[in-house]
């Protein structure tokens, strides 16, 4: 859907984006991580025109965006700023409503959409008559999501959609934001410093440094099979909590299909029930926090639904089967 091939960025001589590649399918998401400065919020802009590049091409449905007219682009290809970026004199409504208007859309059509994305981004409808300063920063990124959600378009690009807020707040959004049907389908390419949320929100990661794109593939190439000691080190803060955020219950539950069960489960004993899409560290986290050893995993296999039993040393010894051999490809 999107292709983007050896795309060059100079400003003032000095190469900021240095033959970036990369291709993003329909309903994929990208996340292009990297230190500060390494040309991701560049990268993102030569996408949707808002910058040209020096040299290289974006495509958008095979067709070069050079040859596009940015009314088209506009329609397709929704935008969140970094640091949000909304009108300060325009209200949530005519920040919300601004893709549409320009898209001439009826009044009555922009204010049904306008109320369907307050909804979404839970803001009650009084708040629609305030102005950006009027809220707090986690409010007006709700409504920086919501604009550039408006028009429906099919493609869209976050720049660090959750900065700036608080870790509880952030954690609130993103799950919301993962949770959200209007972005099932989308083609999103999202930009973010935040090794977590990349991690938890990508189908493939772009890992940038100094203009270049390092290496690119899923959370689990990234974290498991790193191309060089720039990518090992990247995510070394936090690797322990990212690699049980990669893996989910249901591949722990396929790996020990062929081991004996834990038998050590009492009638009595305490558990948690997960689903089987729940990640490690979530399933971990919430045993924890219910102080209990054994969850009970709902796996669909092929036709037949099946509960597992697991403690959590079960779980812990099969994460690291499954990490020494995706480490070894
Ligand atoms: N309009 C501009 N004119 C000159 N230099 C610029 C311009 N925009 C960006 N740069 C430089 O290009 C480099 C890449 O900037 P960019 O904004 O793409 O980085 P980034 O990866 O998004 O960083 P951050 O995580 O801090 O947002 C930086 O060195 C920046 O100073
Ligand atoms: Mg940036």
């Amino acid at each position: 859907m999107i292709e983007v091939k050896g795309l060059s960025k100079y400003f003032n001589n000095k190469l900021v984006v240095d033959q970036v590649s990369f291709h993003v399918e329909a309903g994929e998401t990208l996340v292009l991580l990297g230190t500060s400065g390494s040309g991701k919020t560049t990268t993102l802009k030569m996408i949707n025109r808002l910058i040209e590049p020096s040299s290289g091409q974006v495509l958008f449905n095979g067709k070069n965006i050079q040859e596009q007219k940015p009314e088209f682009l506009r329609r397709q290809i929704g935008y969140v700023i970094q640091n949000v970026g909304l009108f300060p004199h325009y209200t949530v409504w005519e920040n919300i409503g601004l893709v549409p208007q320009l898209l001439k859309w009826s009044q009555k059509r922009i204010e049904e959409r306008t109320c369907e994305l307050l909804s979404m981004i839970g803001l009650p409808e009084e708040m629609a008559t305030r102005y950006p300063h009027e809220l707090s920063g986690g409010q007006q990124q709700r409504v920086g999501l919501a604009r550039a959600l408006a028009a429906n378009p099919p493609v869209i690009l976050l720049d660090e959609p959750f900065g700036a807020l608080d870790p509880l707040t952030k954690r609130q959004i993103q799950t919301e934001f993962d949770q959200w049907d209007t972005l099932k389908d989308k083609t999103m390419v999202m930009v973010t410093h935040d090794v977590f949320e990349a991690i938890t929100l990508a189908d493939k990661i772009g890992l940038m440094n100094e203009g270049q794109i390092v290496q690119i593939g899923t959370p689990k190439e990234l974290l498991f099979l790193p191309c060089n000691d720039f990518v090992r080190h990247f995510f070394d803060t936090q690797r322990f909590r990212l690699e049980l955020q990669v893996i989910v219950l249901k591949e722990v539950v396929d790996q020990i299909l062929t081991y004996p069960h834990d038998t050590r489960h009492q009638e009595n004993d305490a558990i948690i029930i997960a689903s089987e899409n729940c990640s490690l560290l979530e399933v971990l986290e919430e045993m924890d926090k219910n102080n209990v050893d054994f969850v009970k995993a709902e796996v669909q296999k092929n036709k037949f639904r099946l509960d597992a039993l697991l403690s959590r040393e079960m779980l812990l010894k099969t994460f690291y089967q499954i990490k020494a051999s995706s480490e070894s490809g």
